[in-house]
């Protein structure tokens, strides 16, 4: 086995180290070649690059494999919970009975909002997207907590990332009645997470609020099921908006932003709008020709890592039926979906690409019949990821070798040329 790679440019060789991961293909280190060599790499959308070293989530996207701190998102899914995964992702390892305890109550601690919010809120239009609500109330939460901004101070990087997991469900829940023209709803420390945030949500002065352990399970599936993932999108721009030294809510705050975007965490409000526009079975054939002529994309379907089943998508799929089961709604979409499936998978185009249903294919319809209006799925989406983005921020704080992000580029604009004054110009 070779532990270097060898690069010739012209008559000159380079030998590039490669390093080994625990799993997972290995990686040849070019930090040094620009210097040896005055060559870039090139790498547009990352598709070959390794932008840092992390212990936190693996994924094989060939076999479908998907693991946090090595345990299976499967196993976490149906037998742990949001919380006890935040505990894991957060401190690498999943909590003691004691540890999770104290967890929690560092978490429930942190629920609840600075008085002076409501003014704030007040300021949104109620008929805002609430993704927009939620990327200026994260930004703006360093302007209410300014006691835990030093990043260089352990203590209060840890309040702040336990404010961020703690706040965001009382946030999400807000930017939802808000829009609906309801009352905020405090939010009730004895209560678990997710349970405590349906509550928020749904719960009106007018009647008691029941709470239904399906939904409440099926909320915090859906929750561990978008806890993490690799260096994405928007995990990366945390790291990268981290990497200058700005503080946490900064960097999520930048998260959200990078999330809203229709081929991230935007896709699943598009994925039920796409199933609402066909409408019918009958319509399936049609639908998918626009696809195969290029005209849209399938929402819901294909993804940069996963050249296989995305393995939260089968959870998810499972979980549809069991909230739609259990509230007894038959909604006419999910044939749809079912039926479009079935479709996709046994067609050449779809085969070639190796395009598969991803996590948003079924969490539409799941969260629809959970009472979440389309536009609240990509709130759903942050709420979740941000134990992620606060961990993978964490690791990159503190790892030694930390470095500003500053990729570099390939130049093909004017070379240098003299200005001109404006009565010059042809
Ligand atoms: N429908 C139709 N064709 C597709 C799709 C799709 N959903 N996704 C990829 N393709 C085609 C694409 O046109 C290209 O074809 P060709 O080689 O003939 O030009 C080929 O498959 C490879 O696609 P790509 O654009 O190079 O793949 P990518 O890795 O850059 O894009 C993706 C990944 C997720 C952006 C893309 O699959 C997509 O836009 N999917 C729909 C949006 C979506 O569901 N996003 C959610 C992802 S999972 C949640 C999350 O993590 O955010």
């Amino acid at each position: 086995m070779t532990d270097k790679a060898t690069l010739t440019i012209g008559d000159k060789s380079y030998d590039l180290p490669i390093l080994k991961g625990s799993t997972g293909p290995d990686v040849v280190d070019v930090r040094k070649f620009y210097g040896d060599s005055d060559h870039f790499t090139f790498d547009p959308g990352f598709t070959s690059t390794a932008s840092c070293e992390s212990k936190i989530t693996y994924i094989d996207g060939d076999a479908g494999i998907l693991l946090h701190r090595g345990y299976p998102i499967g196993q976490l899914a149906e037998e742990s919970s949001f919380l006890e995964v935040c505990h894991l992702l957060l401190n690498g390892e999943l909590p003691t009975a004691d540890e999770f305890t104290l967890f929690e109550r560092n978490i429930t601690y942190h629920t609840m909002l600075h008085a002076q919010f409501d003014t704030f809120f007040q300021g949104f239009r109620r008929d805002a997207h609430p993704m927009a609500v939620m990327t200026g109330a994260v930004g703006a939460l360093s302007a209410f907590y300014s006691d835990s901004l030093n990043v260089d101070d352990p203590k209060q990087r840890e309040i702040s990332a336990h404010r961020l997991i703690a706040k965001m469900p009382t946030i999400a829940a807000r930017a939802f009645q808000y829009s609906q023209g309801r009352p905020f709803v405090t939010p009730r420390n004895e209560l678990s997470y997710s349970e405590n945030f349906l509550r928020m949500c749904f719960s009106v002065p007018a009647e008691d609020w029941v709470p239904n352990p399906v939904l409440t399970r099926a909320m915090d599936r859906i929750f561990i099921l978008h806890a993490d993932h690799e260096q994405n999108a928007s995990t990366s721009t945390v790291r990268l908006a981290g990497s200058s030294g700005a503080h946490p809510f900064a960097c999520i705050a930048a998260g959200i932003a990078c999330l809203w975007g229709p081929s991230h965490g935007g896709a699943n409000q598009e994925a039920l709008e796409m199933l609402e526009e066909i409408g019918t079975v009958e319509n399936i054939p049609a639908y998918v020709q626009g696809v195969k002529d290029r005209k849209y994309k399938l929402m819901g379907f294909g993804h940069r890592v996963y050249k296989n089943f995305d393995p939260r998508a089968k959870v998810m799929q499972n979980t549809c039926y069991e909230v739609l089961e259990q509230l007894g709604i038959n909604d006419p979409l999910l044939q749809v979906a079912m039926e479009l499936e079935k479709v996709a998978l046994s067609d050449q185009y779809f085969i070639d690409r190796k395009l598969y249903p991803n996590i948003d294919f079924y969490s539409g319809i799941t969260l629809r019949a959970m009472g979440f209006p389309k536009e609240m799925f990509t709130v759903l989406f942050a709420l979740a990821r941000t134990v992620g983005w606060i961990s993978q921020w964490k690791e990159m704080f503190e790892d030694p070798s930390r470095k500003i992000g500053r990729p570099r580029q390939l130049y093909t604009g004017a070379t240098q040329r003299d200005y001109l004054a404006v009565e010059k110009r042809g």
